[in-house]
């Protein structure tokens, strides 16, 4: 089974709580959604592989361990999931950037894809797919399904805010995935909104409705 990380560190939380707040406005919301996926990036990162390289310090030769930033891909699933992006992006410059749109019908409240544009090499990258909020998890199990199709076989999920519901979802249906939550929330609403949640991540990051 995959790693289950709920992040308890105090400043991802703060941000979070910040992030919350209907009183945030959109400037403020996104450039805490960047501060909070790069502080989460750090941790998720933790297992990448690393590749020794031999280079010269001031003082003399040195083999020394390097990333190696072709073996990286972040994939957000449109259109919060744009949101995420540039944070992880300060982290690993070198990943390649997939998109696969996709939104929730209003009324079934599943996923309708619209979009997907992967990396040719997907199957070969740690693939790293990123959305806010991971609520009936039909988006997620959805993205994961493109990806697997194409190959990919290293798959990590990065959310700000998790509901139960979206967590039990997305492990029965791709349970060899490592997920990352910055909160996991008590429960959806009958219009399958997370409770306490933050409300639309898209509207909240993009200024509409
Ligand atoms: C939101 C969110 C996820 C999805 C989560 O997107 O960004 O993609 O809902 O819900 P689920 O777990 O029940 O599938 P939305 O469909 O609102 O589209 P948007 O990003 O274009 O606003
Ligand atoms: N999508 C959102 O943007 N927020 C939720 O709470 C659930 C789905």
């Amino acid at each position: 089974m995959g790693k289950l990380m709920i992040f308890d560190h105090p400043l991802i939380q703060h941000k979070v709580s910040l992030m919350r707040m209907q009183s945030t406005p959109t400037k403020d919301f996104r450039e805490l959604a960047k501060e909070v996926v790069t502080l989460m990036t750090f941790e998720a990162t933790r297992n990448l592989p690393l590749k020794q390289v031999e280079i010269d310090t001031p003082i003399c030769k040195a083999t020394v361990n390097m990333l190696d930033g072709e073996d990286i891909a972040i994939v957000p699933i449109l259109r919060a999931g744009l949101g995420f992006v540039d944070g992880m992006l300060s982290l690993v410059p070198n990943a390649k950037v997939g998109h696969i749109g996709l939104y929730r019908d209003p009324d079934t409240h599943l996923p309708v894809e619209y979009y997907c544009k992967l990396p040719n090499d997907i199957d070969k990258r740690w693939v790293y797919i990123v959305d806010p909020m991971l609520a009936t998890g039909g988006s997620a199990v959805a993205a994961i399904d493109f990806i697997k199709q194409r190959g990919a076989k290293r798959i990590n999920f990065i959310c700000l805010i998790a509901a139960p519901e979206g967590i039990q979802k997305l492990r029965e249906a791709h349970p060899d995935v490592d997920i990352y939550c910055a909160a996991l929330d008590d429960h959806l609403n009958e219009h399958a909104y997370i409770v306490p949640g933050l409300g639309d991540a898209g509207d909240r990051l993009y200024g509409t409705k």
